[in-house]
């Protein structure tokens, strides 16, 4: 089988991480978020990937291309001159896609969940429909396309970012769709949400497939801490002995073999930390992202975090409410940074009380 993962976005509610690294290749849980699910799309048996490209397009073959030979796949790189939205690509990936009558999966690749491709393969199947998405439920829909299906799972509306509630069953940004469906898109930047979805709704082609789990979109920095919580939380039931264990260690935390903690340490709940990573003695970690190759010095205090890739953490220093900091950042000793969203390469020498964006 096939899959269309569409990668394209500017990621720029993940900013300053996206600044550094396309947002597919941000790792969640020591992992690109991309590889999460191209892991569970192999599992299901695909094995040929097309990426849908139209932004730092080298970096993400460069690294992908290593990855897919690992996998024994095929990844397949679509290139858009300029971003076509989320069905232009499909209109420009058309000869790849049809040429079998076999449905294919189409992902937005900022989705975490319990990936559920073939149950959703098999229902679809069993409806018969040009197309089903997978739906989730949220407290707060207006973010996302708001879905309206009957009691048979057949779509009667779909509505994306509503201004006004209609129901709280959302599109899960997953998707498998029959090559039919490919004659509703033409090849111009085009928004599957709003100009393909309605319409297959309305001439009742559209199914909706229920999600059960916990899903997420890791696209916003508090978003992902919390899918982060998510993900942790279903490894502690799914796969509990890749959780670290060891002293200091509270609740469910991932730690990097080649990482470092020192002593007196309380790391968790809710903590991952990367490979190349130093803590140094009587640090306390909480519900945050350690990336790659960080220091975080002795005695800090850190929750609700994504510490960058390269980051060096002063002493005595506290961060805390959805702080960012973006790739090879400095914090200075004993300063106070309270969600603060720091640009890459930047020293921080005084205390950010309120949040802000530091340039
Ligand atoms: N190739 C390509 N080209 N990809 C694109 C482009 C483009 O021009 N624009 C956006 N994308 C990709 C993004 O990288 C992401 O993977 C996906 O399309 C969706 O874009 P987002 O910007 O993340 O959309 P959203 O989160 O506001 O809303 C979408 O996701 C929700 C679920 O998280 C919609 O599909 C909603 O209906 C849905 O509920
Ligand atoms: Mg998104």
């Amino acid at each position: 089988m096939r899959a269309l993962i569409l990668v394209g976005g500017y990621g720029t509610r993940l900013r300053p991480l996206t600044l550094s690294r396309p947002k597919p290749l941000v790792e969640f849980a020591n992992k690109p978020i991309l590889m999460h699910q191209i892991e569970a799309l192999v599992e299901a048996g695909v094995t040929e990937v097309i990426l849908a490209v139209s932004y730092r397009a080298e970096q993400m073959e460069q690294e992908l291309t290593v990855e897919a030979t690992k996998l024994g796949i095929k990844i397949i790189f679509s290139h858009e001159s300029e971003p076509l939205g989320t069905a232009g690509p499909l209109a420009l990936a058309k000869k790849l896609l049809e040429d079998s009558d076999k449905p294919f999966f189409v992902l937005n690749s900022d989705i975490i969940c319990d990936f559920p491709f073939k149950e959703l393969a098999k229902f679809h199947e069993m409806k018969g429909r040009e197309g089903t998405i997978v739906v989730t439920k949220v407290e707060e829909p207006s973010k996302y396309g708001v879905v309206v299906y009957d009691d048979n799972n057949y779509v009667e509306s779909f509505v994306e970012k509503p201004q006004e509630f209609i129901s709280n069953k959302i599109n899960a940004g997953l998707y498998i769709l029959n090559p039919a469906v490919l004659k509703r898109i033409e090849l111009r930047p085009t928004s599957i949400e709003k100009e393909v979805f309605p319409g297959m709704a309305k001439d009742k082609q559209l199914c909706a497939f229920e999600l059960e789990g916990f899903w997420m979109d890791v696209g916003q920095p508090k978003d992902f801490l919390t899918g982060m919580c998510l993900y942790l939380k279903y490894l502690r039931t799914k796969n509990p002995s890749i959780l670290y264990k060891g002293p200091g260690v509270v609740g469910n935390v991932l730690v990097d073999p080649t990482s470092k903690i020192g002593k007196n340490c309380q790391i968790g709940p809710n903590v991952t930390i990367g490979p190349g990573v130093i803590i140094e003695d009587g640090v306390c970690v909480k519900r945050s992202t350690v990336l790659r190759d960080v220091k975080i010095k002795s005695n800090s205090w850190l929750e609700s975090c994504i510490i960058g890739w390269r980051c060096s953490v002063g002493r005595w220093v506290r961060m805390e409410g959805i702080t960012v900091l973006g790739e090879d950042v400095i914090v200075t000793d004993e300063t106070y940074i309270n969600g603060g969203q720091v640009l890459p390469h930047k020293n921080i020498v005084s205390s950010v009380p309120d949040p802000q964006i530091i340039m």
